[in-house]
């Protein structure tokens, strides 16, 4: 490790710096992954195993089948990040492995394999927040430019507006009230027969649809910086169930434009409250090619920054579980060996003491 080199963001404590090379660890919902990560930022080796199959004929993720899955799967795909990276565990300077929020069995899974891997290696353990670690995935391609940032970050489980301060200091400057933007493109798309996950289904349904086909509603458009996305998912149905022979692809095409528009929106105005340097997008929801294409030339339009995600690494994946975990290890050292797992975990304001077990 190189104690005294130049160190982007808030890894300031000695010992943590652009030769520490970090071994993420990610087990917290459907994906078995191990990533290797240099200096929080150069991406060495990225593994992600997915046991989207095993969980497609219930329609969503079974807890149960995940958290054996994971079991399965986690050290193969640890020895595959290592032989990717084509180092041995001897070069590995710590292990960061989320610790919530997640489904508890699955956690379990990777935070036991991380405590065991960073005693038997003799390297620091460090617990990471889920949510904290889809806001690094931008910084793995973008590296630092500056705050404060607002990030958008949408996922099946969450969908917040959040003022990113300093590396570790948020404010949540809005949320949804109801469904996650993921959660509906899951739940339309089951209601289309469009297959699981619902999110990519939709999106490539959508390029062959009309978006302006059907005018579903925009909810809470004009009305601070909340969001709700379970009275679209209720439109929609109702609009496919009074209009039977209306084609897919422009439900799809139509819903996923509300979606969008509503996001777009609220990322927009957020962006000017705070006088963003830039908005940061993170989360699987983050890969949709729409969202994507309309928040660029929304940013262009308002000069500011825009940085995605690569799309593999905005759905879960272990490189930013190490980008975050590396650094938390800048910020707040290793964690206790005797943290547990977080089901819930607060990204905004709590994150530290959950840190802090
Ligand atoms: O971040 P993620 O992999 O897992 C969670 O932490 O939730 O996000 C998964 C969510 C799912 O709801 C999935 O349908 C959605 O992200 N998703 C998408 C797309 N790809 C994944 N939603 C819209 N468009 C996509 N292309
Ligand atoms: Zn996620």
């Amino acid at each position: 490790m190189n104690s005294d080199a130049a160190m982007s963001g808030g890894a300031g404590r000695p010992g943590v710096g652009p030769d520490t090379l970090v071994l993420g660890i990610e087990t917290s919902c459907d994906e078995t992954a191990a990533a290797l990560v240099l200096g929080g930022t150069d991406v060495v080796s990225s593994v992600v195993s997915s046991q989207i199959d095993l969980h497609a004929e219930f329609g969503g993720v079974v807890p149960e089948v995940a958290s054996r899955a994971h079991l399965e799967s986690l050290n193969p795909v640890v020895e595959r990040a290592l032989a990717d990276a084509g180092v041995g565990p001897e070069r590995v300077d710590a292990v960061a492995c989320t610790v919530g929020p997640g489904l508890i069995g699955a956690l379990i899974v990777g935070v036991s394999a991380a405590k065991a891997l960073s005693l038997a290696w003799e390297v620091p353990f460090v617990g990471v927040n889920h949510l904290e670690a889809h806001l690094y995935s931008s910084f793995l391609d973008h590296g630092d430019i500056g705050f404060p940032l607002v990030v958008l970050l949408v996922s099946g489980g969450h969908t917040m507006l959040i003022e990113m301060r300093g590396h570790g200091d948020y404010r949540l400057l809005g949320r949804t009230i109801d469904d996650a933007a993921g959660e509906a493109f899951d739940k339309v798309a089951r209601f289309l027969d469009l297959g699981y996950p619902g999110g990519p289904a939709i999106d490539a349904a959508a390029e062959l649809g009309d978006p302006e086909h059907i005018a579903f509603p925009r909810a809470m458009m004009h009305d601070g910086l909340d969001m709700s996305f379970s009275g679209l998912k209720t439109a929609v149905t109702n609009h496919v169930r009074r209009h039977p022979d209306v084609g897919s692809a422009d439900v799809a095409a139509s819903f996923r434009a509300a979606v969008v528009d509503v996001l777009v929106a609220k990322t927009r105005r957020a962006a000017a409250e705070v006088d963003a340097v830039g908005i940061v997008l993170g989360g699987g929801v983050a890969a949709n090619a729409l969202l994507r294409t309309e928040m660029a030339a929304a940013g262009a339009a308002d000069g500011r920054a825009v940085l995605l995600p690569s799309r593999e690494m905005c759905t879960d994946n272990a490189a930013m579980i190490a980008a975050a975990g590396w650094h938390r290890l800048g910020v707040d050292g290793p964690s206790p060996l005797d943290i547990g797992a977080f089901p819930t975990m607060p990204l905004v304001s709590s994150t530290s003491e959950a840190h802090r077990g």
